[in-house]
């Protein structure tokens, strides 16, 4: 009789420990950290912004909205925060024969006798200038020009910024070249 009581005494024990496995309890009675308000993933939420005034370190300036954003004038009065150090200029002339000579010449002059891609474009009516003869333009202009590029030049976004104010540095080593 005792080991009987003692039996039934043991399996209700074991069988109440295992609802306690599954989620039978009333959230009512115990509060579950996975029920607390929270904002799952993909459900909508925007990110928030930055404080105001806080200053981007990386990533991609805005862009322009004009049509040839190089002229617009936020492009022409960007100023150009590299010094032309020895250093920027070796690397501007390596970012330029990878990018640009092969359409401007190595030396900037696009000659179309030596430079093929120069030699196709003025024959499709779409001549690469001499850059050793372009308008005092400023940096900002050069800069913006590299990005965007048109009207009808490719522009080359995907050069990091500092590497575009080495080039910018580097094309005015070519355009004093003719003063
Ligand atoms: C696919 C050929 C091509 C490549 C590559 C190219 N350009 Fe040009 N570039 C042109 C053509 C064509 C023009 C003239 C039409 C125009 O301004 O869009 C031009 C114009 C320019 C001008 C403006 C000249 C003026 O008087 O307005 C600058 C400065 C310039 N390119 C610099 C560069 C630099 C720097 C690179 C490399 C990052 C480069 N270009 C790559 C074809 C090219």
């Amino acid at each position: 009789m005792n080991t009987a009581r003692v039996r039934v005494f043991a399996v209700s024990l074991v069988l109440l420990g295992l609802t306690a496995c599954f989620e039978q309890v009333a959230p009512e009675w115990f509060a579950q950290m996975k029920q607390q308000k929270a904002i799952q993933a993909l459900e909508g939420a925007r990110p928030l912004d930055p404080p105001p005034g806080t200053v981007p370190f990386g990533g991609m300036a805005p862009r322009i909205d004009s049509p040839v954003p190089a002229f617009s004038p936020e492009g022409m009065a960007l100023a150009n925060p590299v010094p032309a150090t020895p250093e920027s200029l070796e690397r501007g002339k390596e970012v330029f024969g990878i990018y640009c000579a092969l359409c401007h010449g190595e030396d900037g002059m696009a000659n179309l006798e030596t430079t093929t891609v120069a030699k196709r474009l003025a024959a499709n009516g779409m001549v690469p200038p001499s850059l050793q003869a372009v308008p005092g333009y400023t940096d900002g202009f050069l800069f913006t020009k590299i990005r965007y590029g048109r009207p009808q030049m490719p522009g080359y976004p995907q050069i990091p910024e500092r590497d575009r104010w080495h080039v910018v540095n580097y094309l005015r080593t070519l355009m004093n070249k003719e003063s």
